[in-house]
């Protein structure tokens, strides 16, 4: 048997679950609804398959544009995640963390995540984290303001400044060497990153699917990470050919 080289970190954009709604007469929030479902079975398989990290984009600074009956079943969306799936989550010892500017959340949204980030924070499976009220640009200037704020207090000096050194002050910090995706998946036929990730995905391998997330499958995730293992990853460098 062929042995495929695995990503360690793949991030999803979950996308195209109003349009699954929408071919099926269904409000868009039942487009969501399936995406939720969907989410937990894509997670369990990852975490089956021997991914370190899953991220999910679940919620962008930009969505909260939309209506505001949308937005609010997108903001009892986790509170439902977990009431569902925390038993799974724990048999399968999955780690659950929240990028985002999550302050701006609503109180019970917020316990419900801080409740379920602490509750599997002894988990030494796959990190679960959901890129939740989270926007690229938005977090890149928020870390920018922080080591200036360190700079001012002179615990950091200029010098020192360095890409390692700046991907600490950003939000996906918490992942610690796991930090920067090496797959971005994004479903739904669209090609753009829509404000997620900037810095992290700089050298991640992307993949563009047809299939609107709730139709996003086990199969289709064994097929994305075939694709992954026949790329070259060469970081700027020459292959190993020369
Ligand atoms: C994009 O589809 C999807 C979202 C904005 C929400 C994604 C959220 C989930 C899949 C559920 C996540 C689960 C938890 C626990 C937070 P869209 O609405 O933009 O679809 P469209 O482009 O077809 O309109």
């Amino acid at each position: 048997m062929v042995k495929l080289s695995l990503p360690e970190h793949v991030a999803i954009i979950m996308d195209g679950n109003g349009r699954w709604a929408k071919k099926r007469g269904l409000p868009r929030i039942a487009g969501h609804k399936a995406g939720m479902n969907n989410l937990q079975t894509i997670a369990t398989a990852a975490s089956n398959l021997g991914i370190k990290a899953l991220t999910v984009y679940a919620f962008s600074t930009e969505n909260w544009k939309r209506p505001s009956s949308e937005v609010n079943f997108l903001m009892r969306l986790p509170i439902d995640f977990f009431d569902t799936f925390m038993p799974n989550l724990m048999q399968n010892q999955v780690r659950i963390m929240i990028t985002g500017f999550i302050e701006q959340l609503p109180a019970k949204t917020l316990a419900v995540c801080q409740r379920a980030i602490e509750q599997t924070k002894n988990n030494q499976g796959m990190i679960l984290n959901f890129a939740f009220n989270y926007g690229a640009q938005s977090d890149i200037i928020n870390a920018v303001k922080l080591y200036c704020q360190d700079l001012q207090q002179q615990k950091v000096q200029l010098a020192q400044l360095n890409e390692q050194t700046f991907s600490s002050y950003l939000k996906s910090a918490q992942l610690a060497d796991l930090q920067n995706p090496d797959l971005l998946i994004r479903t739904s036929g669209e090609q753009r990153l829509s404000n997620f990730y900037l810095w992290e995905l700089a050298y991640a391998e992307m993949i563009f699917v047809d299939e609107y997330w709730p139709d996003y499958s086990v199969v289709d995730l064994k097929r994305d990470l075939q694709r992954y293992s026949q790329r070259d990853r060469r970081f700027g460098g020459l292959d190993k050919k020369g």
